[in-house]
């Protein structure tokens, strides 16, 4: 399939878009620092854009995102008005298939295997605080993708963390349980999204249970970046 990857240069993006690849996919990889980009080879094109500006979609069969932004007090933006640009794009070129990713925190709710500290400390503080912004146009982005008239899906990680081997994810609709999501399998999410289409019009959560760090070992790697 012919796959424009979105967010092609950050931690799920980069495994997306090799993913892809070897799966012997056409993939276009949209960055706004090529030279940065780390991967190169057949079946790869990597192009120049600030998705809220321009979004290069043409001859595409789907376009999967994983735009992000670091955490911030100040307004989010990145989420909703890059969908609208992704949106007019697509209708312009006639491509039907998008794939987003949002969060699981965008619709808060108790952890069965949080425990105390996620569910009464960690999850009401940070949706309360340094995530508001962007939980707040995470939301948006929904809305509007929702109600978009494409065949979308919006697929909701838990935490993320590094790891390099796709695991038997979880996917359940709408929340999820799980508290960690590896970017490997969140990759591998998205790609299977390409080609099967049972999760057309619906939102899915995806969770990662083998080898996620616990809860402590997250918070120092934040709090300490160790
Ligand atoms: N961290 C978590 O625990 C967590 C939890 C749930 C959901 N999520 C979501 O999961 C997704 C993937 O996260 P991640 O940490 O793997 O991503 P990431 O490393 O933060 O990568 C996001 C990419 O978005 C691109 N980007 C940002 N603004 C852009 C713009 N205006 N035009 C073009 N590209 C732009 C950046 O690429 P360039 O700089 O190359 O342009 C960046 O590499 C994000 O949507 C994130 O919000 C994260």
């Amino acid at each position: 399939m012919r796959i424009v990857v979105l967010g092609a240069n950050g931690g799920t993006g980069r495994r997306l878009v090799q993913q892809a690849l070897d799966a012997g996919h056409e993939v276009r990889a949209v960055t706004r620092q090529p030279q940065s980009f780390p991967i190169s080879g057949p079946g790869l094109e990597v192009v120049a854009a600030d998705v809220t500006v321009d979004v290069p979609v043409s001859g595409a069969e789907v376009v999967l995102s994983t735009l992000g932004v670091p955490f911030t007090r100040q307004p989010v933006l990145l989420y909703s008005r890059s969908t609208a640009t992704v949106l007019a794009a697509m209708r312009r070129q006639s491509v039907r298939r998008l794939v987003v990713v949002s969060s699981s925190a965008t619709e808060p709710h108790h952890h069965a295997e949080g425990g105390f500290l996620l569910n009464r400390v960690i999850q009401p503080l940070v949706t309360a605080t340094i995530g508001k912004t962007t939980y707040d146009d995470m939301r948006a982005m929904e809305a509007v993708v929702r109600d978009s008239n494409l065949d979308w899906t919006i697929v909701r990680p838990s935490g993320l963390f590094d790891s390099d081997n796709v695991t038997r994810y979880r996917l359940s609709e709408n929340r999820s349980d799980g508290v960690f999501t590896s970017r490997a399998d969140l990759a591998a999410c998205l790609l299977a999204q390409a080609t099967d289409r049972a999760w057309v019009e619906r939102t899915v959560a995806v969770t990662t249970a083998e080898g996620a760090p616990t809860l402590w070992a997250m918070l120092r790697r934040e709090a300490f970046g160790r």
